[in-house]
């Protein structure tokens, strides 16, 4: 078991500098999710953790202690890649314990371990195979066998689901989660998958461009994001950025009025009586058909929004409606009839949405 410390770390490559001030800790048992476009420097983060990069400067510390100068091999980390790496000439059971053997692990060890994995991972039965002859989900399981019975202190997963089909990475998924259930072993997971890092991270952190934006459990992330990347970056479909002017007691979208329930005018910002200039954020799947809200008081009204396009989704239909010249989706179910080209009045609870520095990007109210 391992807690990780990343302090200050900078890393530069050829004088480029791709991590700038990292700073993260990971608690014993943990699994966090590192989350971010591609080439934010998520692999590298992992890489630098693993020993297999060397910071440019800062501390890396495993279990309180500087790990910086210490040999991948005596870190006891265990990795799981996008291409599993297995050899191609050893069977499932050869490939799980190789590099158990190699450590000189005793016979009776590597069999208590083998059986215990393979018996979580659902391997039983495919142990002699060849690589070959396994299926992604079925060769990604191998791959997560041999880190598991190496007993290593950290997990490092470096978008391991990545070649899968959707539902195989959905399965896996659970299985992820469930091995961390039974091993409890310090995890860090990388993906550029949102979903994944929603469903898979007890904390998911945001890079982008080598800084962490926002850290926090999904559900913080998702109603509070700190800025108007993470707002767009975490929800699919993304949510919906208008400009709009916020007064003391209301925002005006377009040529649209919606009274604020809370006290912004109490808050730390200046809202001055003439208006201030923001990005008004709301999330397609907070709209609400009027004709089904009619009981909610507290809603906010936006009326003759036009229909341009319906999509369906099986139980939900997506929406790309504009109102006062700005286009925006909504996701509404199935008992809105109304389509393309007609108009509809939707509904708001002013309490999910969000309002952005138009400069900054930073949300006012987090
Ligand atoms: N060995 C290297 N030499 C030079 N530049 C590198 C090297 N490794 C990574 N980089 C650069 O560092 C930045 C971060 O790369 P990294 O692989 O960490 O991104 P990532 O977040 O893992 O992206 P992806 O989601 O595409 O895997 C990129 O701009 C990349 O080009
Ligand atoms: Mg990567």
């Amino acid at each position: 078991m391992a807690n990780i410390r990343l302090k200050n770390i900078y890393k530069s490559f050829d004088g480029l500098e791709v991590l700038h001030n990292l700073d993260l800790k990971v608690v014993d048992g943990e699994f966090v999710v590192l989350v971010g476009p591609s080439g934010c420097g998520k692999s590298t983060t992992l890489r630098l953790i693993a020993g297999l990069e060397e910071v440019t400067s800062g501390e890396i510390q495993i279990n309180d202690r500087a790990v910086n100068d210490l040999e991948p091999r005596y870190r006891n980390i265990a990795m799981v890649f996008q291409n599993y790496a297995l050899y191609p000439h050893k069977n499932v059971r050869e490939n799980i314990v190789f590099g158990l053997q190699r450590a000189g692990a005793s016979r009776e060890l590597i069999a208590e371990r083998l059986g215990k994995a393979s018996k979580i991972l659902g391997l039983e039965e495919l142990l002699d195979r060849r690589p070959s002859q396994l299926s992604g989900g079925q060769r990604q399981r191998v791959a997560m066998g041999r880190a598991i019975v190496r007993d290593a202190d950290v997990f490092l997963f470096d978008e391991p689901l990545s070649n899968l089909d959707a539902k195989l990475r959905y399965q896996m998924r659970s299985e992820i989660i469930r091995i961390h259930r039974e091993y409890r072993t310090t995890s860090i997971y990388v993906t550029h998958d949102q979903t994944e890092a929603m469903t898979l991270g007890e904390r998911v952190v945001v890079m982008r461009d080598g800084i962490i934006e926002q850290q926090g459990n999904p559900m913080e992330i998702y109603l509070k994001p700190a800025n108007i990347f993470v707002a767009t970056f975490i929800g699919s479909p993304s949510m919906n950025i208008l400009d709009a002017r916020l007064f003391p007691g209301w925002v005006e979208v377009g040529e649209q009025r919606l009274p604020l329930k809370r006290k912004v005018d109490q808050g730390h910002i200046l809202i001055p009586e003439h208006g201030r200039d923001i990005k008004f954020g709301i999330r397609p799947d907070f709209f609400l058909d009027a004709r089904f809200s009619k009981s909610r008081v507290d809603l906010a009204r936006i009326e003759n929004v036009r229909i341009d396009l319906v999509e369906s989704l099986g139980f939900d239909r997506e929406f790309s409606i504009h109102a006062g010249g700005q286009a925006m989706k909504a996701r509404l179910d199935l008992r809105t009839m109304a389509g393309e080209g007609e108009t509809i009045d939707l509904c708001v609870d002013m309490d999910m949405t969000h309002f952005f520095d138009p400069d900054t990007g930073r949300n006012l109210f987090v």
